[in-house]
């Protein structure tokens, strides 16, 4: 088959590699009809996540059809259509029993890599490095998925792909940003970022009862996408982030703070952004914090920061005394997409969300590696792209 697969930095290739088999009774294959590039990908595109080797097929937002069947799944039979998280997690450990799906004690095969660097291991997560299972990724024509029975969410007839593809990530990924902050009727939401992920945040935090949402970026189509969200916007080029959001909030800050961007935050001219480049560039930094530092400083005391912008390593300057001193609440990570997948197909079902609004280019598997170009270099207009094998 045809898939896309990591060659270094800035290096995606359409390889063919041999197709995808059943290796455990709870497996099923799927043929997949859609695939998306995520911001998430681009981290791999960019050389920022550990533990990739040549060869490796990525993508974690995939669709399809079901066929093939291990002999122990039961939910599903050939034929089936399916959107699959890119969270792997068996259904039976202590942290799947609460619906913390991303924190599976048993679906990463290679946890000894990820206790060395975390002290936990979470799950394995499908085409997202070795460290994270080394699974292969879903752009792809065909995946194998394991846990079939607990992963995959079936569709009925009717929707097509373009509404559903993703509930497998970012649709989850921007609901649970807010939902799991304990947000407060009318309160003001703050989104670092008006990529997708952050597209879906502003969107979830209406549908939880925000009173105002202000969204953070400065490439024009992405404030344009975000005020079209209803969401009042600041171009972080043109305007001091911390000083626009202190007067729009007559100097109390943002109730919740969301780090939407994630570790190769853009420093729009700030030291300790120049300073982070600097280090990264020459191996002295995992990560590109600026954003979360300046959520820090703007959110509200008793606020709470919520980072769905995904980080890899150990985090330089960080001002922990503001975010002690402020009494600030954290909550961040891996998405447990089982857990919203049910609620958010019923609000694209009753026509409460259609997420296919935010889809930029819709093209055939073999231009993905170009396309990852024109997304990470905001080219073209490129917000979001699905993929066709
Ligand atoms: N937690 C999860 O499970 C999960 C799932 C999916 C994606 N993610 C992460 O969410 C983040 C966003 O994903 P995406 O697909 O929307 O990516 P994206 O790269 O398309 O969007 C990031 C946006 O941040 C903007 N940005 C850069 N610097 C900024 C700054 N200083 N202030 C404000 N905005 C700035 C960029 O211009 C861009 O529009 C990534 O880190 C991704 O890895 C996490
Ligand atoms: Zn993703
Ligand atoms: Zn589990």
């Amino acid at each position: 088959m045809r898939a896309i697969c990591w060659h270094g930095k800035s290096d995606m290739r359409v390889d063919t590699v041999p197709d995808p088999k059943i290796e455990a009774p709870g497996d099923v294959i799927i043929k997949i009809t859609t695939t998306c590039i995520c911001g998430s990908d681009l981290h791999l595109y960019d050389g920022y996540m550990p533990t990739m080797k040549a060869g490796d097929i990525v993508g974690h937002e995939p669709m399809g059809e079901v066929v093939e069947v291990g002999k122990d799944v039961k939910k599903l039979k050939k034929g089936d259509r399916v959107v699959v998280p890119f969270t792997l997690s068996c259904g039976k450990c202590w942290f799947c029993e609460h619906q913390l799906y991303s924190c599976c004690d048993t679906s990463n095969p290679n946890a000894e890599l990820a206790r060395a660097q975390m002290g936990h291991s979470p799950a394995g997560l499908l085409g997202y490095s070795h460290m994270l299972g080394g699974f292969p990724g879903g752009q792809a024509e065909y995946l194998r998925v394991p846990y079939a029975d607990v992963g995959p969410i079936k569709i009925p007839d009717g929707l097509p792909d373009e509404k559903v593809v993703f509930l497998s990530d970012i649709f989850p990924t921007g609901y649970m940003a807010i939902e799991h902050c304990n947000m407060q009727p009318g309160d003001t939401v703050a989104i670092w970022g008006c990529g997708p992920v952050a597209q879906f945040a502003i969107r979830s935090a209406w549908m939880l009862g925000a009173g105002r949402v202000i969204a953070i970026d400065w490439v024009p189509e992405r404030l344009k996408m975000a005020q079209d969200g209803k969401a009042e916007t600041i171009n972080f080029e043109k305007e001091k982030v911390y000083d626009k959001l202190m007067e729009m909030t007559k100097g109390r800050g943002p109730d919740l703070c969301v780090d939407a961007v994630g570790m190769e935050a853009h420093g729009g001219g700030s030291i300790d952004a120049a300073l982070d480049k600097a280090k990264a560039s020459v191996g002295l930094a995992t990560d590109r914090p600026h954003v979360l530092r300046e959520a820090i400083m703007c959110c509200r005391k008793a606020g709470t920061i919520s980072v769905p912008g995904v980080y890899a390593g150990l985090l330089d300057k960080i001002p922990m005394g503001a975010a002690m001193n402020k009494g600030l609440t954290f909550k961040m990570g891996q998405t447990h997409v089982q857990k919203y997948m049910p609620t958010l197909l019923n609000k694209i079902e009753t026509g409460a969300i259609d997420p296919s609004f935010v889809i930029t280019h819709k093209i055939p598997l073999e231009e993905g590696p170009a396309a990852y170009k024109t997304f990470r270099d905001k080219k073209d207009n490129c917000i979001k792209v699905v993929l066709k094998p």
